[in-house]
């Protein structure tokens, strides 16, 4: 007898992307991702303005994902939203919409943590191997650092993460000292591959563990080019590159030797990057370069490192198979732990 297919809608808004993504299995359909412009005009993300255009686009979004898959909502398994961490105004949007639509359909609802998303990312069918299990997952994003030991789709524990600032956090400022729009973090990847990584030297923080701290780096760097400009006007256009390049190699050092502390403690030789900065050149290179080691790297492509509800709809299949329903009184956390 053929098994039924499962399908699941996946619904993501925790913070400036409203997307939604439908699945086959674990065969990607669907994926909606619509960004908003709006906060490039203010230098970060406005919570509220994130909230308002996640009411906007919603409908359109679902709607555009369920044509797209070819998938009437009458056929949907189950729906997956992403539960937190996030902006709250934001999870709310899409959690209230994901409740009114499984309880409309009848169908069961599965909450998702975001940050497991963003590792399971690795499991869409997508043509790449996914990495065997035990793995270790660095997740880099604008709001997380986290170093993740992953035992099976459902079973994830944190070795490690930032005690102040994300990775992307740090690129995103660092960009915004040196006048670049919003987010900052491509741009700085950009200047970077034109620039002189020996140039500047940044004392790198000295945190015990597996954890992270990335704001004395923001700092030091803010007071050198601060210092410097009160010098010489100009410095900021004449050292673009090399500040860019020297800023990410310290970055990138940080994150490789927690990783490489991780890898070697617990004697796991898979490793995966997720999360937005996971598009960094020089962070992939660094990653890439443990294969020499005997290391086996993994990192999704790139719509699937960024926030995109594909994630959350695979995370939802894994749920749906070991009946990991939720209840519609679940409220939406901005904190949610992994
Ligand atoms: O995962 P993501 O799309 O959203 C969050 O959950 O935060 O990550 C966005 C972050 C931003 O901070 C952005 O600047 C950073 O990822 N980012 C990069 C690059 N591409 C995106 N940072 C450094 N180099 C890049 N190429
Ligand atoms: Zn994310």
């Amino acid at each position: 007898m053929n098994k039924q297919p499962v399908y699941i809608l996946g619904i993501e808004s925790s913070c400036d992307d409203t997307a939604a993504a439908v699945i086959e299995d674990d065969k990607l359909l669907a994926n909606i991702v619509s960004g908003q412009d709006v906060h490039s005009l203010w230098g970060g993300v406005v919570p509220e303005l994130a909230s308002r255009a996640h009411q906007q686009q919603i409908v359109p979004v679902v709607d555009a994902a369920l044509r797209k898959a070819k998938i009437g909502k009458d056929q949907l398994s189950a729906i997956a939203y992403t539960r937190g961490p996030g902006l709250l105004g934001s999870l709310l949007v899409g959690g209230s919409f994901a409740k009114g639509l499984a309880a409309g359909l009848g169908i069961p609802l599965i909450e998702v943590n975001h940050m497991q998303a963003h590792i399971l990312a690795h499991f869409i069918d997508s043509g790449s191997t996914p990495p065997k299990f035990p793995f270790l997952c660095l997740t880099v994003s604008g709001g997380h650092t986290q170093i993740v030991k992953v035992n099976s789709p459902l079973e994830m524990f944190v070795l490690g993460e930032t005690m102040d600032d994300a990775a992307g956090e740090a690129f995103d400022k660092v960009a915004k000292i040196l006048g670049l729009p919003y987010p900052g973090g491509p741009q700085v990847d950009k200047l970077a591959q034109q620039g002189n990584a020996d140039r500047f030297n940044f004392s790198l923080p000295t945190v015990p563990n597996l954890d992270f701290s990335f704001s004395g780096l923001k700092t030091s760097f803010l007071y050198l080019v601060k210092g410097e400009t009160k010098k010489n006007k100009g410095f900021i256009e004449t050292n673009k590159a090399d500040l860019c390049a020297s800023i990410q190699r310290a970055i990138v050092t940080v994150l490789m030797k927690k990783l490489i502390t991780a890898a070697e403690s617990t004697g796991i030789k898979t490793l995966a990057l997720a999360g937005g900065v996971s598009a960094n050149s020089g962070l992939r290179k660094a990653i890439e370069d443990l294969k020499d080691s005997g290391y086996s790297i993994h990192i999704p492509s790139f719509e699937f490192c960024t926030d995109n509800a594909a994630m959350i709809a695979i995370t939802g299949w894994f749920k749906y198979q070991d009946r990991q329903f939720s209840s519609l009184n679940e409220g939406s956390v901005a904190r949610y732990k992994l």
